[in-house]
């Protein structure tokens, strides 16, 4: 039973930060706060964003996972369904329109670990914390894992740590490929994601957003159709004013005047 609620949303300079507020059980994933996630994700509004920063509240973890308690007991059925809605929040983090970063410090674990792979690319902070620990409960993961980690560390590596349940820390996950870059502190770790995502503003939001929808859409594809999906979204490039501006700045040596660009505050706007 929990009052109140348990993901904030805020947004400053054009990025909004999702995060998940329940410090008290680790950020665990209650069907609250997955309910909460689902519509923070489906009510984003990406026009003049340039991107999402998913996070969590508290010292200690990005998110220690589904709720256990919460798990205890349910039935078959009613498991199903909360895998069910913990997916739903996976894929909505990735059909957002805008680049979605995870910014990850302490635990990720199970669910936790879950959300994180489904974001775009991953940043940490060095006391970080990743694992699929599900096999110790009796459980597989159920938010992804299976089909998202094999993806992005490959299937061996994948496999010792679905069922090993190990936890790993911020280094070795660089190192495998589950993070994208690690920093000393959760301050240097946000002001990370957000540099990234004011870099991002300075290119055209609808390259971006076709580039994004594109790696998504090809996404298990064999070569052949995915090259066709690859082609239609080049193709769709050619229809932007982005695309005409772009390249006629690069012609005139001056910097481009992207329409949807955001051009509130922050680096991207100064440089222009
Ligand atoms: N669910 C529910 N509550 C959780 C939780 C979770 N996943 N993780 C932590 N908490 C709660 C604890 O019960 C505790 O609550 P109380 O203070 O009311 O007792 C509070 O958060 C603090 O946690 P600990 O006292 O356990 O803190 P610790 O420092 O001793 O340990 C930890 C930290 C190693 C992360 C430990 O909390 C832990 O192992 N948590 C569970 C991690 C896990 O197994 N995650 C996978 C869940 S299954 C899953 O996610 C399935 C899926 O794929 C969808």
């Amino acid at each position: 039973m929990i009052s109140g609620r348990t993901v904030r949303v805020e947004r400053a300079d054009g990025v909004v930060t999702i995060t998940v507020d329940r410090p008290s059980a680790l950020n665990a994933l209650s069907r609250q706060v997955l309910t909460e996630l689902a519509d923070a994700f489906t009510d984003l509004d990406a026009a003049g964003s340039t991107g999402v920063i998913l996070t969590g509240a508290g010292g200690r973890a990005f998110i220690a996972g589904a709720d256990i308690s919460e798990m205890l007991d349910m039935t078959p059925d009613e498991g199903a369904a909360f895998g069910a809605l913990g997916q739903r929040v996976t894929e909505l983090i990735e059909a957002a329109p805008v680049p979605v970063i995870a910014a990850v410090h302490g635990y990720a674990l199970g669910g936790g670990c879950e959300m994180a792979l489904a974001c775009d690319f991953r940043y940490a902070s060095a006391d970080a914390v990743f694992g699929q620990p599900e096999v110790a409960l009796g459980l597989i993961p159920g938010y992804g894992a299976t089909v998202r980690l094999p993806r992005l560390v490959g299937p061996g590596i994948a496999r010792e740590l679905l069922f090993t349940g190990r936890r790993i820390d911020a280094a070795e996950a660089l190192r495998i490929g589950l993070v994208n870059a690690v920093f000393d502190t959760r301050d240097a770790l946000l002001a990370a994601a957000r540099a990234t995502l004011d870099e991002i503003a300075r290119q055209s939001p609808e390259a971006v957003a076709i580039a994004k929808s594109t790696l998504r859409a090809v996404d298990g594809v064999p070569t052949p159709a995915a090259l066709e999906i690859e082609r239609a979204g080049f193709r769709r490039a050619f229809t932007t004013d982005d695309m005409r501006e772009g390249t006629r700045a690069f012609l005139d040596k001056r910097r481009p005047d992207f329409a949807g660009r955001r051009s509130n505050t922050g680096p991207a706007a100064r440089e222009s």
